[in-house]
């Protein structure tokens, strides 16, 4: 591995190990997706098991379960645990209010549905992904699209001046097919000044179950390097 990377993944071990500390005994924990929260399970099921506590985890996805049971944490599901009471997820990008863009490892429905059922949402990220704006660098915005609706979705997309992909990926021809067996159109905007106002328009567009838009959900964020921690923290969730 590089150095550079050597110190990325420092930083999002980092991220993972301060967010741990909000887990208390008995608390339901939401377990995020991606490689950032990945450190997050492994981390949390060594606590687990040093502090002997009593842990029950929903994931956000088949990823996290997977990890998750290998790691021995105990799964449940929001059918037994409707209210979550912490969950650490990563992010693509962050903005300085903590809206985040989500779901270039394609969870972006489960973990928005997750966001939205935990009291607590603590995002860990290393610092390359914060940013001014989102949507800067021209970063897509992850959508998740029932497959009999991807045409009409894409040409809508184009009309309210996004610039659609169909998300493919290596390992299997054709569309990238999510947990829920839906597809991703990762689309550009240019930056996004009005986030809101997209998240609005996309939902209207039949065929479009989520987006990668998390707006108002988190309440922390760890952002690090190999050597810094920067807590950014809002008092409460306003949606
Ligand atoms: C998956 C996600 C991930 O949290 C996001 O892509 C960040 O992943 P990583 O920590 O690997 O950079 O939203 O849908």
């Amino acid at each position: 591995m590089k150095p550079e990377n050597t110190q990325l993944e420092q930083a999002k071990q980092k991220a993972a190990q301060e967010a741990i500390k909000h887990i208390k005994n008995n608390h339901i924990v939401g377990l995020g997706s991606g490689s950032t929260a990945a450190y997050a399970i492994k981390t949390l099921s060594q606590k687990i098991r040093n502090e002997k506590l009593n842990i029950l985890a929903i994931p956000t996805s088949y990823q996290a379960f997977l990890l998750a049971v290998k790691h021995g944490i105990t799964i449940t599901t929001l059918e037994e645990h409707p209210t979550i009471d912490v969950t650490i997820d990563g992010a693509d990008q962050i903005d300085p209010h903590l809206n985040l863009i989500k779901g270039m490892g394609a969870a972006l429905t489960r973990e928005k549905i997750v966001a939205s059922a935990t009291k607590q949402n603590i995002i860990i990220a290393d610092h390359t992904k914060k940013v001014q704006t989102l949507g800067e660098n021209n970063h897509p915005v992850p959508i998740e699209v029932i497959p009999f609706a991807l045409t009409p979705v894409n040409r809508k997309i184009q009309q309210i001046g996004g610039n659609p992909t169909i998300r493919e990926t290596k390992g299997k021809l054709g569309p990238v097919i999510t947990d829920n067996g839906n597809a991703i159109i990762d689309a550009t905007f240019g930056p996004i000044n009005n986030p809101k106002k997209l998240e609005q328009t996309l939902k209207t567009i039949p065929g479009i179950v989520e987006t990668g838009l998390f707006l108002n959900t988190t309440n922390i964020a760890y952002i690090t390097t190999n050597t810094t921690t920067e807590k950014i923290e809002r008092k409460q969730k306003t949606t």
